[in-house]
């Protein structure tokens, strides 16, 4: 019986497929860049098209590998969240650049709609406050700008990465799953588990553009034998964070993991009962199993394994990613420099998608080592930020499970332990998101009868790191930090 299964990440910077055993043994992964576009100040867009042919290319590779498609149980797919494409549904080719989840083009629009006074409202259906970064404010600006949109009329489908591979897959099946709908500012999260009608005339998106609302288990169709030599199943399907929380195994209500990708999101499962945040964080489903959906409070932080990227392409400051953690040992202390990264405006508990980053308390004994170290500090930083909103939402956590490229850096994983004062747990995997889009594919497709065996079977093991520094030191760190922040945040 076929066992094995094929998880397609599709994230911000690349597009990745992994091939895993049935009890989550990775067993490869192949992968490719995806060309960032930025056309202006706060816009960042995708070519849809080169996302699917990277998705394509790498799929291919990994069914070859498991020896073909008879040999695949079925297919999980997980993706950067709010980012939408806009297609043709006669070829399926997009209509319009994707706009990512970064891009603040709407930022003026959501403004407006707060000063009007809508953000309670929003919040109360969706979970979610009025920002740019969530999916319906981007899909109301495009209709109203891209012209080539409203001429496709019938023909023009819209949706999250999730969406339109599933779109390309099948060849033609239009859904979505319920923890990427909740991050569009369209779905009322604890109603029907429909888009809402309200949200969507609010934030001008005709409902009938709107693919369906599925579970994340649910088999949402199989793939065109044309593409792979075979009809593979299509059953699990999550947003990327939602998807790195069920990979670590973060069930239960008050367990909470850390996922440091292209940005920072931390999630803390919320059971069955939808949280309402009076600190800024959001509400949003994390997973629907057949009709039971649950839910988790997640602080979004914009600006993570972006920021060394940035070091390194942007500034030329680094030759590698790798190298910030041996330049964060070189030094004793951060030397008084702090990086806040609003290099796309800042995240929860802020959101100023106006905010600037800054680097400050830099003086001629100031290094390129003291800079990579503000970098990762900042890491630190802003998870200590979200664990007094957490708190303050009556969420206190226990302990912290990261995952992410960026969590592979010892000497982050410590600080971060350092910051929060707190046991800070890493699985020696770091690909939670693919090993949780695994588990919901491994669910959906019966080869576990939920996703608690699932993630009970699945997960690895894990290394811990525990709170080390002295109280004082950490007591002046997150005192510069603050002033720091307060800089940004006044400008
Ligand atoms: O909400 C945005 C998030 O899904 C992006 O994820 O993995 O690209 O940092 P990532």
């Amino acid at each position: 019986m076929a066992k094995k299964i094929i998880v397609i990440d599709e994230g911000t910077t690349s597009t990745r497929t992994m091939l895993f055993a049935a009890d989550g043994t990775p067993l490869g992964s192949a992968q490719r860049e995806i060309r960032q576009h930025y056309p202006g100040p706060g816009l960042v867009e995708h070519d849809a098209a080169e996302i699917w042919e990277a998705t394509l290319a790498c799929t291919r590779e990994m069914i070859a590998r498991a020896g073909g498609a008879e040999q695949i149980a079925a297919i999980g797919i997980t993706n950067q969240r709010e980012t939408v494409v806009f297609w043709d549904r006669q070829t399926g080719q997009p209509l319009a650049r994707a706009i990512v989840w970064q891009d603040r083009r709407t930022a003026a629009d959501c403004a407006a709609l707060k000063d009007a006074g809508h953000e309670e409202a929003v919040q109360a259906k969706s979970g979610l406050l009025l920002d740019p970064y969530f999916s319906g404010s981007k899909i109301g600006w495009a209709l109203k700008n891209w012209p080539q949109l409203t001429e496709a009329g019938e023909r023009l489908a819209v949706g999250t990465i999730e969406s339109y591979l599933v779109y390309r897959l099948t060849g033609g099946a239009h859904v979505t799953d319920a923890s990427n709908a909740s991050r569009t500012s369209l779905m009322d999260i604890e109603g029907n588990g429909g888009w809402d009608d309200e949200l969507c005339d609010l934030l001008g998106v005709p409902m009938a553009l709107l693919p369906e609302i599925t579970g994340c288990t649910t088999t949402v169709g199989t793939t065109d034998p044309a593409l792979f030599g075979g009809a593979i199943p299509i059953s699990g399907m999550a947003g990327d964070q939602q998807a790195a929380t069920v990979g670590q195994a973060c069930l239960a209500p008050g367990q909470t993991k850390a996922t440091f990708g292209t940005g920072a999101f931390i999630l803390s499962a919320s059971g069955t009962t939808r949280p309402t945040s009076a600190n800024r964080l959001l509400a949003t489903v994390l997973v629907q199993e057949d009709d039971v959906r649950s839910y988790a409070l997640e602080g979004s932080v914009f600006v993570a394994g972006s920021l060394i990227k940035w070091l390194r392409d942007g500034l030329g400051l680094l030759a590698s990613a790798g190298e910030s953690e041996g330049l964060a040992r070189s030094v004793a202390d951060n030397g008084g420099v702090y990086l806040v990264p609003a290099l796309a405006g800042l995240g929860a508990p802020h959101w100023r998608p106006d905010a600037l980053a800054a680097l400050s308390g830099l003086s001629f004994a100031s290094s390129k080592a003291h800079v990579a170290r503000a970098a990762l500090e900042a890491q630190a930083y802003q998870a200590h930020d979200l664990k007094s909103a957490f708190a303050a939402d009556g969420v206190d956590w226990a302990e912290v499970r990261i995952d992410g490229g960026m969590a592979a850096n010892d000497w982050m994983a410590q600080d971060l332990s350092d910051m929060l004062g707190l046991t800070v747990e890493r699985p020696d995997f770091v690909e939670s998101t693919a090993l949780g889009a695994a588990m919901l594919a491994a669910t959906g497709a019966g080869l576990y009868p939920d996703l608690a065996s699932a993630a009970a079977a699945m997960r690895g093991t894990a290394t811990r790191f525990t709170p080390a520094i002295d109280a004082a030191k950490r007591k002046t760190r997150l005192a510069g930090w603050q002033s720091a922040l307060a800089k940004v945040l006044v400008s």
